[in-house]
């Protein structure tokens, strides 16, 4: 089948606008976006720039706009497209070149959440052993892949007023370690967390959970965050 490719076109070194690239790719139906991606630039364009790196929904380095909404082209089959695709860089970020965009501030953000298990006690001889079911607790959140899909979908980040909100895939991460047994963290994290730019930020609008390649519930979880937040702060009144 011929697939046709409106991709957005901007290099700063050298186009003062942006501006739109039509593309023609023969392909099989199954396909992927990204396998019309590398046969543009291997066969067209050598100069049409994106990020790949594993090709099947694991690094998640390959998230952009899709027919205008955020996902990851490897894993979006050809078949599933009838018209011509629209393909545009990841929205919220910088464009540092037609589909790449400068992911700094969203892992500044990350890191701002402090990323990793944070303990006081000695560890054993063994490990810092937990049941299944306190893994089970934050299992949906590890398979996070840092693809930024649900970040720059998020109207909360779009909005320039509103934009140093930490955003939903840093919440994901904090969820991941607030409920963690093993992390001994819990008022520094919840100290972190408890603003208007940190999970209060979150106005409930979905859009993270509904493009998340990977189907994790981010709204929910950034809803048990705040739960937890209250829950931490009202322990001494309410006698957990
Ligand atoms: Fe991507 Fe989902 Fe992680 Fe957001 S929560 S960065 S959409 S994998
Ligand atoms: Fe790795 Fe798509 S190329 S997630």
């Amino acid at each position: 089948m011929l697939v046709r490719l409106k991709i957005f076109r901007f290099d700063p070194e050298k186009d003062k606008e942006p501006y739109y690239q039509i593309f023609e790719v023969e392909a099989d139906p199954m396909d992927r976006l990204l396998d019309c991606l590398n046969r543009i630039r291997w066969e067209q364009d050598p100069t049409l720039s994106f990020r790949m790196s594993c090709g099947h929904g694991v690094c998640g380095s390959d998230g952009m706009r899709i027919n205008g909404i955020c996902g990851l082209a490897c894993q979006k089959l050809v078949r599933n497209f009838k018209e011509e695709v629209l393909i545009e860089p990841l929205p919220v970020f910088r464009v540092v070149k037609d589909l790449v965009v400068d992911l700094g501030p969203f892992f500044e953000k990350y890191h701002s959440i402090k990323p990793y298990l944070i303990t006081q006690t000695p560890p054993s001889d063994t490990e810092r052993k937990q049941s299944p079911e306190e893994y089970e607790r934050f299992e949906e959140a590890i398979r996070c892949i840092l693809c930024a899909c649900c970040t720059a979908s998020c109207p909360v980040n779009q909005n320039k007023e509103t934009e140093n909100y930490v955003g939903p895939a840093a919440l994901v991460r904090a969820f991941r370690y607030l409920f963690d047994s093993r992390d001994e963290a819990i008022e520094e994290r919840i100290a972190l967390l408890d603003h208007k730019e940190g999970a209060w930020g979150c106005q409930t609008q979905w859009k993270c959970t509904e493009v998340c390649p990977k189907e994790i519930p981010v709204t929910k979880q950034i809803g048990q965050i705040k739960k937890r937040i209250y829950e931490t702060k009202n322990r001494g009144s309410s006698g957990n």
